[in-house]
C-alpha cells in the first residue's frame, strides 16, 4: 500500500472535504497572482472541536520538470476549544487560505488537505502561461 492510496478525490460540487483551488487559467511568466484554496466551497464542511480541517499544503508541479515544489503549508489552529470545554471557545480558523506566487513555467498546482476525521483530500488545477 502507498499513501496516494489513502488520499481521496471527489466532485466539489457534491463533496465537502475536496479543497478547491480558485486563481487565473492563465498568467504571464512572473506576473504574481494570487492562489485560493477552500474546502466546502459547495457543501459546507463542519468547524467544531470534534470535526474540522487541520492544514492545507499547495504544491506546483512544473511542465517537463520531474519534481514538485512546495508552494507553502497553511494550518487551521483553533476549533472552538476552550477552558471550559469542547465549542466552548472564542475563535475558529476557517478553511480557506490565500497566497500570491509567480511562476515562470506552465505546470499543476496541487492542494491536498485533512479532516481529522475524514483523511486526505486533494485537488489540482493546471495553470498556462499566456
Ligand atoms: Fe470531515
Amino acid at each position: 500500500m502507498k499513501i496516494d492510496d489513502l488520499v481521496r478525490t471527489a466532485n466539489w460540487k457534491i463533496e465537502k472535504h475536496v479543497p478547491v483551488i480558485d486563481c487565473m487559467e492563465a498568467v504571464a511568466a512572473d506576473e504574481v497572482f494570487e492562489v485560493k484554496v477552500a474546502i466546502g466551497k459547495e457543501v459546507a464542511h463542519p468547524n467544531t472541536t470534534e470535526h474540522h480541517i487541520n492544514w492545507i499544503s499547495l504544491y506546483f508541479q512544473p511542465e517537463g520538470d520531474k519534481f514538485p515544489y512546495q508552494v507553502g503549508h497553511y494550518e487551521f489552529t483553533a476549533h472552538g476549544a476552550s477552558v471550559q470545554g469542547p465549542n466552548t471557545g472564542a475563535v475558529y480558523a476557517h478553511h480557506a487560505m490565500s497566497t500570491w506566487i509567480k511562476i515562470n513555467k506552465p505546470g499543476t498546482l496541487f492542494a491536498i488537505s485533512i479532516c481529522n476525521i475524514h483523511g486526505l483530500w486533494q485537488s489540482s488545477k493546471e495553470i498556462k502561461l499566456k
